[in-house]
């Protein structure tokens, strides 16, 4: 029987914080995405060393100025790290990044690897094969919240993984979000995640399609939104979303294709499991229709189509 280490013993790559006798992790983040950026700005203002890579350079000029060390390759971010955290925008972009040429995984056995982005189910179970090969510590944590939230610190943060790490984790997840959920063994972050989503999702698509119906029928959709607005009917996400749809603003938030992938994830974890989304798989022909024009627009561009 092992016995489970309190934080304090578990070894991290670590730097004296300025004024203070704790000391903090040096942190490598992969992915300056639109959720990744202001999540490692985050951390640079939080006081943590920063060392980041992005496959687009030019992402990263923001973090530059926060004082990070920009790295050339996966390897050479997580290069005297302690913690690494992904978030990139899938499973196979991730593995690219921990196994592929310049990959991180093989050369920094201890460390704990921090995986945010939505990989899904199976490929979250993957990775974490992956990481114990190499005695790398996996914490499966992805996100809730969007691009506001995520510039906010704000986010609330699924995470999954040995209750060894969670002491050292806290000030980082404290940095990121403003709730940390740790919801039970690596995986079990990511299953929540697709949960929310297909949730989310299908607010959504019953939002683009209520203002559709709305208009179809001779009202004025936005008499719709204020319906929705002052009754318990309308979460404050589907009158946001609403609101958006109705102005034309597509601006991304949360582009198109990452939620499409985030149904398609949803859909087939709940075929795995043995049941089946009908909301979520009615909704997909035609979002994966919207989303060969409108890819990289707001996932609220589906009322284009609606
Ligand atoms: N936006 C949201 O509201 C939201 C909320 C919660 C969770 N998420 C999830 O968080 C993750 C990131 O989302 P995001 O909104 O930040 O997406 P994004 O703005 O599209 O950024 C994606 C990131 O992944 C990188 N990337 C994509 N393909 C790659 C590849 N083949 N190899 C290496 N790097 C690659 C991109 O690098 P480049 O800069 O080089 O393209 C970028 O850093 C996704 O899994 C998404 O589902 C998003």
């Amino acid at each position: 029987m092992t016995t489970p280490q309190t934080p304090a013993q578990h070894s991290v790559a670590v730097r004296p914080s300025e004024g203070h006798h704790t000391k903090t992790p040096v942190i490598a983040f992969l992915g300056t995405g639109r959720m990744g950026g202001p999540m490692a700005a985050n951390l640079a203002r939080g006081g943590f060393e920063l060392r980041v890579w992005n496959r687009t350079t030019s992402r990263t000029a923001d973090l530059a100025q926060h004082g990070a060390f920009i790295a050339r390759s996966p390897a050479e971010a997580v290069e005297g790290a302690g913690i690494v955290i992904s978030m990139m925008a899938d499973g196979p972009a991730t593995e690219r990044a921990a196994t592929g040429p310049d990959g991180f995984l093989a050369r920094f056995p201890g460390l704990i690897w921090v995986q945010m982005a939505t990989v899904g189910a199976s490929w979250s179970a993957r990775l974490a094969v992956m990481a114990a090969r190499q005695g790398v510590t996996f914490v499966d944590a992805p996100v809730s919240g969007s691009q506001g939230p995520a510039q906010e610190g704000q986010l609330v943060i699924l995470a999954s993984g040995p209750d060894r790490v969670q002491g050292v984790l806290a000030p980082v997840f404290g940095a990121l979000g403003r709730a940390t959920l740790w919801l039970g063994p690596a995986g079990d972050g990511t299953k929540a995640k697709l949960v929310l989503n297909s949730w989310l999702v299908n607010l959504v698509e019953a939002t683009a399609e209520t203002l559709s119906f709305a208009g179809h029928l001779g009202l004025d959709p936005s008499s719709i939104v204020e319906l929705l607005r002052s009754t318990p009917l309308g979460s404050p996400y589907a009158v946001q979303k609403a609101t958006t749809m109705l102005a034309g603003n597509f601006t991304p938030a949360f582009a198109l294709k990452h939620a499409l992938k985030d149904a398609e994830l949803a859909v087939q974890a709940a075929h795995s499991s043995g049941t089946r989304l009908a909301l979520t798989e009615a909704l997909l022909p035609r979002w994966r229709q919207t989303a060969l024009l409108h890819a990289d627009n707001d996932l609220s561009a589906v009322y284009i189509t609606a």
